[in-house]
Formats: structure tokens, C-alpha cells, sequence
């Protein structure tokens, strides 16, 4: 990186903070946003660790680095709050693949099922739904239910799947995915695993079944980290987006993280586009304007809530 720009970057840091400190705002970023996102950040997590610390927040004005139903989350559990997002397109293909009014008519033709929703849903989608879960807890979440309810889980039929498979339930699916996750190639992890035998193979949970099956660990993003950091391994095959790289060289910089590129590429990595619309001068400005909000119509917010919080009441 040039001196400009390593200078230009640390200007538009220090005005961020500035202006975090000017407005009494919290800045919380997912993993998978761009490296200097994350170091500017109050918090990095994955999604459930972002919506407990949203929770537990008492400033007035909640920065949400991430993608819109994260923003939505938040807005959620702080209906008082001020919920910003730097760049109100940062959607997210997997919440796109199940419009609300098409799983309202799925929901409503199976009337004796339970309905799980993955929190990568619109505040629609989740006001229709019994308990909400994320990666981090959708297995504690569903083996909370008794052994013959019956269940429905969308979006993701991957994440569905691979719940299916650890607790031997048979839940309906809806058939959604993420395109990012979607894509790894699983001829490319087979090559890799055979140029590097020792590397561990880590892989978040909405990646396709024959890739997860070559995987060491299955786990949200926070698991992923955590397993990296814990494990004696010193190389990692990394299956989910490419921005938690960050924090897993950060806390690790003796080990190696090897992205699992996508079946067509030639970038070599995996990048969310919608995660990364979050850039270091769209933070500066929505928190200078105040804008783009987050707002959740009021009765459709009080509806998603009671699923958001059955799930954060589950240890
Ligand atoms: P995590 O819940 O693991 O942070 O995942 C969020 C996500 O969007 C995965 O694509
Ligand atoms: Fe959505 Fe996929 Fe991006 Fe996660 S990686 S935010 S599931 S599009």
C-alpha cells in the first residue's frame, strides 16, 4: 500500500472515531466486512454475537457493518434506537431466495408445523416464523424441540441439511442458498487437501453437502475462529467468505489460512459483494448524516421479535 493511502485511510479512521464519539454511537461489524471495517469497529461477531451485544447496547445509535437483516436485528431488539447501515443496499442473496409472501404460503400449507428460521431472513420472513436461530445455535435450537415435532427450516437448504444430518430429523426445507457459500469448489478443496495433507478443513454450514463432508469443522464464522485459534494445526483450509481472514491472522499470525477459491474464478477468493459495500467512507458519512436508517414497519417488528427472542433465551 502506497504512504497516500495508508495516510488517507488513517484520516478517514480517525474522523470515524470522531464522529463516533461526537454522536454516542456503537460500531458493530460482521466478520466478513473489509479488514479496516473490522479494526475501526466497537465489535466484530458473528450474527449471534452482533444481535446479543445490539441487546445489550445502552448508546443511542447503533452503526450495523454487515448486510440488512442484520441492521433489521438490531433495529428489532432496540426499537428506540437509532439503527444505521453505511450502504442500505447491502442485501443478501440467501434472504432474497425466500420472499415472505411465498413462505407465508408454504407456512400456511403445512399448518401442523413449527416453523425455524435462519436470522439471515427479512423482519417479514421472521414475523412468520416460531424461533429464529443462526449458525452458531441452530442444532441447540432444534434439539430443543420434542424428537416428533414437526418442523419446518428455511431459507437455507444447506444449513437445513446439514441440521437434518447431525440430529437425525427429517425437517422440510425451503429451498434457498447463499451464493457466496454456494460456489466453493468442492474439486478445488480436493486438490488443495491433497497439495497440503496437514491443512484443516473449515467450512461455515451453508456450503454444499459434498464439501462439508470433507470438513474437519462445521461452524458459524465465530466457530471457525475459534476452532482455528484452539487447534494445534498451523494450515487452514478456510470454506466460507474470505473477510474472516482478517481476524483469523489476526489472532494467529504464525498460522496459515488458505481461501477455498469458487468453481469459476480466477480471484482466488470468496467475497460477499453485499458485505463488502461496507467501506470505510460509507461509515464516515452515515454516521456524519445520519443516514441510511434502518426501519422496521412497527407491527411486523413486534411479530419478528418474539422469535428472536425465544432463540436468544435458548442458551
Ligand atoms: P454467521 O452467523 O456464521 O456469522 O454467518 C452469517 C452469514 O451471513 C453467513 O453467510
Ligand atoms: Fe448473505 Fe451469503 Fe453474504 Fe452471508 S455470505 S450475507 S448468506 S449473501
Amino acid at each position: 500500500m502506497t504512504v497516500d493511502k495508508t495516510s488517507a485511510i488513517r484520516a478517514l479512521k480517525e474522523e470515524i472515531l470522531r464522529l463516533k464519539a461526537e454522536k454516542n454511537a456503537v460500531i458493530l461489524a460482521h466478520y466478513y466486512t473489509r479488514g479496516e471495517i473490522q479494526e475501526v469497529a466497537d465489535h466484530i461477531g458473528d450474527s449471534l454475537a452482533l444481535a446479543r451485544i445490539a441487546a445489550g447496547l445502552k448508546e443511542p445509535v447503533i452503526v450495523m457493518c454487515g448486510v440488512h437483516f442484520m441492521g433489521e436485528t438490531a433495529k428489532i431488539l432496540c426499537p428506540d434506537k437509532t439503527v444505521l447501515i453505511p450502504d442500505e443496499k447491502a442485501g443478501c442473496s440467501l434472504a432474497d431466495s425466500c420472499p415472505a409472501p411465498e413462505f407465508e404460503k408454504f407456512v400456511k400449507a403445512h399448518p401442523d408445523y413449527q416453523v425455524i428460521s435462519y436470522v439471515n431472513t427479512s423482519a417479514a420472513v421472521k414475523a412468520l416464523t416460531d424461533v429464529v436461530v443462526t449458525s452458531s445455535n441452530a442444532r441447540k435450537v432444534v434439539d430443543s424441540f420434542p424428537e416428533d415435532a414437526k418442523l419446518i427450516f428455511g431459507p437455507d437448504r444447506n444449513l437445513g441439511a446439514y441440521i437434518n444430518s447431525v440430529t437425525g430429523r427429517d425437517m422440510l426445507l425451503w429451498d434457498g442458498a447463499c451464493h457466496v457459500h454456494e460456489q466453493f469448489s468442492v474439486e478445488k478443496l480436493v486438490e488443495l487437501k491433497k497439495a497440503r495433507p496437514q491443512a484443516r478443513v473449515l467450512a461455515h454450514p451453508e456450503c454444499k453437502r459434498a464439501l462439508i463432508l470433507l470438513a474437519d469443522v462445521v461452524g458459524s464464522t465465530a466457530a471457525l475462529l475459534d476452532y482455528a485459534v484452539n487447534n494445534e494445526a498451523t494450515e487452514f483450509i478456510v470454506a466460507t467468505e474470505s473477510g474472516i481472514l482478517h481476524e483469523m491472522q489476526r489472532k494467529c499470525p504464525e498460522k496459515t489460512f488458505i481461501p477455498l477459491p469458487p468453481e469459476d474464478s480466477t480471484c482466488g477468493c470468496n467475497d460477499c459483494s453485499f458485505m463488502k459495500l461496507n467501506t470505510l467512507e460509507k461509515l464516515r458519512d452515515c454516521l456524519r448524516d445520519g443516514y441510511p436508517e434502518i426501519s422496521v414497519d412497527p407491527d411486523i417488528a413486534r411479530l419478528a421479535r418474539r422469535p428472536i427472542d425465544r432463540m436468544l433465551s435458548i442458551q
